[in-house]
């Protein structure tokens, strides 16, 4: 414990000389407060500092309650994301309140232990910066709305999944199709609910500004300057904010994001800026039928081998192959787990839950390093994977492959 509190105590000093150096202030909790520290990760020292405080914060804090504690509120707790999703409704109940004030003023005053709202007199309930967030953060109160509502009951019924189809790799035989009972694959199930697919879209727009897989990784981890003047296909690039993302940086590029039929209906397209819409087309196209764009493409993919199992992305780069010229490029850009004893408790905690979060979903699963070339040689040996990498505090791995077959 003491090693830790010195750890705590070293980390907190690295942020508090940075921070105070530069006049900057420390993400705080208070309503006008900052949402979050204003590091970039550039400046390694602090950033990394951040992050490890953040492990030893919650170690000395679980080694505090101790294991039996510990593990009690690890079931106990789950009570969270009951509040969580009910921040935004109580804004709108404008004094009508349909669950009863008994009811209302338990969920607050519980929901004021994870900082949400508070209390400072009796009775008289304030935002928090973490309420005010949910309020005014439309794709991160969509990320919570998403985990907590949409979300919760496949978790509840993946275990089940397993037992019912051990070792499956189908996209229907998953604690989704348990929890809402039906057959479909994961995206064919959404679209068929305009409310859920704005829902999950949103939600990813705020995963992409969570730590270790924001679009600045994207941007800055691959060399996007040596394509020259090219055009890029965004393998289900949802509604083009990564494609737009690395427009905006790279001003010869051009992009072509491709989704579902689904994601291009009138209700759900996305809208592409006035000053991008020349560069950036949001076009249909289905993993599973054969490439149409050829030319000068370089395929991108992230965020996308992730949510299939080895048999599917297998039938995926197989479906690429008509569009490929010799030279051609395919950029992956996915999850990484992390070697054993790599990566900071934050890290890798997010990761190993992502991991899951995919079998709940798809009965797929997050890649190690070399499960990538495996991958490539399983679906063509035309298919040469060149480097992968991970960028430094990234948690999202970049694979570069370029497909040696004739033209
Ligand atoms: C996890 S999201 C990734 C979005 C984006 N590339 C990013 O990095 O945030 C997966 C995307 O793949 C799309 N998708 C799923 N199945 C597809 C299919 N069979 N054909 C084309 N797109 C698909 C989804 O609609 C979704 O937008």
């Amino acid at each position: 414990m003491t090693a830790l509190a010195n750890e705590i105590s070293h980390k907190t000093q690295i942020i508090t000389e940075y921070l105070s150096s530069r006049g900057l202030e420390a993400a705080s909790f208070d309503v006008n407060g900052l949402a979050k520290f204003p590091i970039p990760p550039q400046d390694q020292i602090p950033f990394r500092a951040r992050l490890e405080l953040a492990s030893a914060a919650k170690e000395l804090y679980d080694i505090s309650v101790g294991p039996k504690q510990d593990l009690r509120d690890l079931a106990w707790d789950r009570h969270r994301l009951v509040h969580e999703g009910l921040t935004a409704k109580v804004e709108a109940m404008n004094g009508n309140l349909p669950i009863g004030v008994l009811n209302l003023r338990r969920l607050l005053r519980h929901a004021m232990t994870n900082r949400i709202f508070c209390e400072k007199t009796k009775n008289q309930v304030g935002h928090t910066r973490v309420s005010r967030l949910l309020l005014k953060d439309e794709p991160l109160r969509n990320w919570a709305g998403f985990v907590c509502n949409d979300m919760w009951l496949p978790i509840a019924n993946t275990v089940e999944a397993m037992k019912q189809w051990p070792g499956s790799d189908e996209p229907t035989e998953t604690g989704v199709n348990l929890a809402y009972k039906h057959n479909l694959p994961w995206f064919d199930f959404i679209h068929q609910d305009q409310t859920l697919a704005n829902r999950y879209n949103q939600a990813m727009k705020a995963h992409g500004g969570t730590s270790g897989s924001s679009v600045e990784d994207v941007v800055n981890g691959y060399p996007w300057a040596n394509l020259g003047e090219a055009t890029v296909v965004d393998m289900g690039g949802n509604q083009g904010y990564i494609s737009m993302t690395i427009a905006e940086a790279h001003p010869a590029l051009n992009f072509i994001a491709q989704d579902q039929a689904g994601m291009r209906t009138p209700e759900t397209i996305g809208t592409v800026p006035d000053h991008l819409a020349n560069r950036v087309q949001l076009t249909t196209h289905g993993f599973f039928t054969p490439q149409r764009e050829v030319a000068d493409c370089y395929f991108f993919l992230r965020a996308i081998l992730h949510g299939f199992s080895d048999k599917y992305c297998v039938k995926i780069l197989q479906a690429l192959v008509p569009a490929l010229r010799k030279g051609s490029v395919v950029v992956v850009n996915d999850g990484a787990l992390p070697e054993l004893g790599t990566a900071s408790y934050v890290e890798e905690r997010a990761m190993r839950t992502l991991d899951l979060m995919m079998q709940v979903t798809v009965n797929a699963h997050e890649r190690e390093a070399d499960d990538w070339t495996d991958l490539f040689a399983r679906a063509d040996n035309r298919y040469h994977v060149e480097r992968v990498w991970t960028p430094e505090r990234s948690v999202m791995s970049f694979v570069e492959v370029v497909w040696t077959g004739e033209d």
